[in-house]
């Protein structure tokens, strides 16, 4: 007899605050299509955590349509995986709270994504934007995911999630699985096209840094063809001495399924002009492809998704919630 092994539960999210790039694209999307065959998926458009920073109350009820209709379009199937809005889920917010109270202020403080989106100004940003962490490990905590896939700025949240889940165990009895990180290794960090040095950044000044996933193709092209280069012709991989050309050759490899070395051979010999005008060309018939999807995609079809997947998620939800009052004493 064949025995039903229970699949293990993927958790990952995108906040609804921006232009998303091909970064988020090969860096986080990408890596969650083919992971729904061998797991149980969860996919969030994390609402909750793009306030922490001020967002247009119109603006931002466009982006939650648009990125879930960017889950979609990408290839997660709603039939196979969850999609939902986390403040449709109000025990996010209830476990965040709690966890509040066993995450430290030491803990908080060691994050570097919060030093480096606070700036200078951290006597004036949000108290959600230094929480923001704690909310994150009540989203993965809540559902007992086992496996969160995310790009490398990442990996500090999830370890924190695991530090919280360890500490409030040990405290109150075996309640939170503890998660693990997944990062793809290849383009986890996808860099700027104008300079190779930082990551591609939807709030880079210079708009030829990324290329939108709603870009209009052949201005894409441009941007491709206007990346920098680095010094020396030769088309090889080496993200030490030469970071725009392995960037551009990560892009290519991930878009196309082709090997960097299988690239490298395919380019022996070429220059980087041939080289930029396929990419170019691959990149315009990559956006028409999902373009042409996204646009096919309407406004009723992503708001059913999303409540059929909060429906499925709240008893689950309820259900830890319930477990965590009781061990701590709430009930
Ligand atoms: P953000 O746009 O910062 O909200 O990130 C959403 C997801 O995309 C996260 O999992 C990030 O790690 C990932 N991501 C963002 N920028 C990049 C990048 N330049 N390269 C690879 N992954 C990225
Ligand atoms: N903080 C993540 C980001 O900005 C998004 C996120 C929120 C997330 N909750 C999550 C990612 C839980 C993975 C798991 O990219």
């Amino acid at each position: 007899m064949i025995s039903k092994i229970k699949k293990q539960i993927v958790f990952s999210g995108i906040q609804p605050s921006g232009n998303l790039h091909l970064g988020n694209y090969l860096g986080a999307i990408k890596q969650w299509i083919d992971m729904q065959q061998n797991y149980s998926c969860i996919f969030c458009i994390v609402d909750y955590h793009a306030i922490t920073i001020h967002q247009d109350p119109k603006e931002l009820k466009r982006r939650i349509l648009e990125i879930a209709k960017i889950y979609l379009a990408s290839g997660i199937d709603p039939k196979k995986s969850i999609i939902f809005q986390q403040s449709d889920i109000k025990e996010h917010t209830e476990l965040a709270w709690i966890l509040n109270c066993t995450a430290r202020v030491a803990d908080l403080d060691k994050m570097t994504q919060f030093k480096d989106k606070s700036g200078k100004n951290k006597e004036s940003v949000s108290v959600g934007l230094y929480d923001y962490p704690v909310l994150m490990a009540a989203d993965i905590l809540i559902y007992g995911a086992q496996i969160i896939p995310v790009g490398e700025d990442q990996l500090q949240h999830v370890e924190l999630a695991r530090t919280i889940a360890k500490r409030f165990n040990s405290q109150f009895g075996n309640i939170f699985r503890i998660p693990e990180a997944q990062l793809q290794k290849q383009g986890a960090r996808i860099m700027g096209l104008d300079d190779p040095i930082k990551k591609m950044s939807k709030s880079a000044v210079n708009t030829n840094n990324y290329i939108a996933l709603n870009e209009k193709p052949e201005i894409a092209r441009n941007k491709i063809m206007r990346a920098v280069t680095d010094s020396g012709g030769e088309i090889k991989y080496n993200s030490q001495s030469k970071p725009a050309i392995s960037n551009l050759l990560t892009i290519y490899s991930l878009i196309t399924n082709i090997s960097i070395k299988e690239l490298e051979k395919q380019y022996a010999g070429r220059g980087y002009g041939d080289f930029k005008r396929e990419l170019a060309q691959v990149v315009e018939t990559f956006l028409i492809g999902f373009q042409a999807k996204y646009n096919k995609i309407s406004d009723k079809e992503v708001f059913d998704i999303l409540k059929a997947g909060a429906t499925k998620l709240e008893p689950i939800a309820q259900k830890i919630i319930t477990n965590v009052k009781k061990n701590i004493g709430l009930s």
